[in-house]
């Protein structure tokens, strides 16, 4: 069933805990976190990059997301993940998402407080949530190091004030993709957006950090964590493997481990996230 992430995300944050959203691209990982989500009886948001609704073909990979969280037997919403224009996010708000991302990040600050409100205003004329991010979470290449630009809490209360948004990304020490090291999650940093940010937080870059960390940022503030790495990997190793057997031919048998392997990568993060039976 749709439910909005504007209730997910209120409950999470009453109960702490927080709600994955997985990124998908296509109908396997779509099945694939749709079907953990089921199993594990817990609230999931899919969501969709542009890069990834243009692969999937636009409207008819929305329609696809829509029929598979409409007859799912837990409450789904529908994102869009990192829309960079207002045009973006005008045509996922007309299409039918439940919640859009406009993400100004790399703007200064005034700037990108005027992108996001107009977002905002468009998207809640028309009953749709908005997230919004202050600080930057880069996108490093493997290995490369890369210069965080974390979230001033005094700009953040500013930003949401502003701006009316719904959900707020944080930048705590977070990175998209791989990890050069370790991960360090600045937790005081989050508990200080805490104090002055009472709308629900997300966390991207949810790949590669470790379960204790995960669960430390939840029990701080964060209701929502983005995950697509971890999937894409899961994704493109099983194939490999799944490939190497010259006999198998028909795309459905070639795949089904490639589901199974989403399902499973989806069913941990769950489990970590504390989302399960929330529903
Ligand atoms: P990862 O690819 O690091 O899991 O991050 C996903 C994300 O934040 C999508 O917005």
């Amino acid at each position: 069933m749709i439910v909005s992430s504007k209730i997910l995300l209120k409950k999470a944050q009453e109960r702490k805990y927080a709600v994955g959203a997985f990124n998908t691209s296509d109908l396997e990982i779509t099945k694939g976190i749709v079907l953990a989500g089921e199993e594990m009886k817990s609230p999931i948001i899919l969501q969709t990059s542009e890069g990834e609704i243009k692969h999937g073909g636009m409207e008819v990979f929305f329609d696809t997301l829509k029929s598979f969280a409409e007859e799912a037997s837990v409450p789904i919403n529908i994102n869009l993940d990192h829309g960079k224009s207002f045009e973006m996010c005008k045509w996922a708000i007309d299409t039918g998402y439940n919640s859009v991302m406009i993400d100004g990040s790399k703007l200064e600050l005034a700037k990108n407080i005027e992108l996001t409100k107009s977002v905002v205003d468009y998207a809640h004329s028309k009953d749709v949530v908005v997230e919004g991010e202050i600080g930057l979470v880069p996108t490093p290449k493997k290995g490369e190091d890369v210069e965080i630009l974390k979230t001033n809490p005094k700009e953040a209360e500013r930003f949401v004030k502003e701006t009316g948004v719904d959900f707020l990304a944080v930048g705590i020490g977070n990175v998209h993709g791989t990890y050069k090291g370790e991960p360090k999650l600045d937790f005081g940093l989050l508990q200080e957006i805490k104090r002055v940010v009472s709308i629900p937080l997300v966390l991207h870059g949810g790949s590669g950090i470790s379960g204790e960390d995960i669960k430390k940022a939840v029990s701080l503030g964060i209701c929502k964590i983005n995950v697509n790495t971890e999937l894409r990997e899961a994704f493109t190793k099983t194939l490999r493997e799944s490939l190497k057997d010259e006999d198998v031919v028909k795309p459905y048998d070639v795949m089904e481990p490639v589901e199974e392997a989403i399902e499973k990568v989806v069913k941990n993060k769950i489990a970590i996230f504390g989302s399960a039976n929330k529903i």
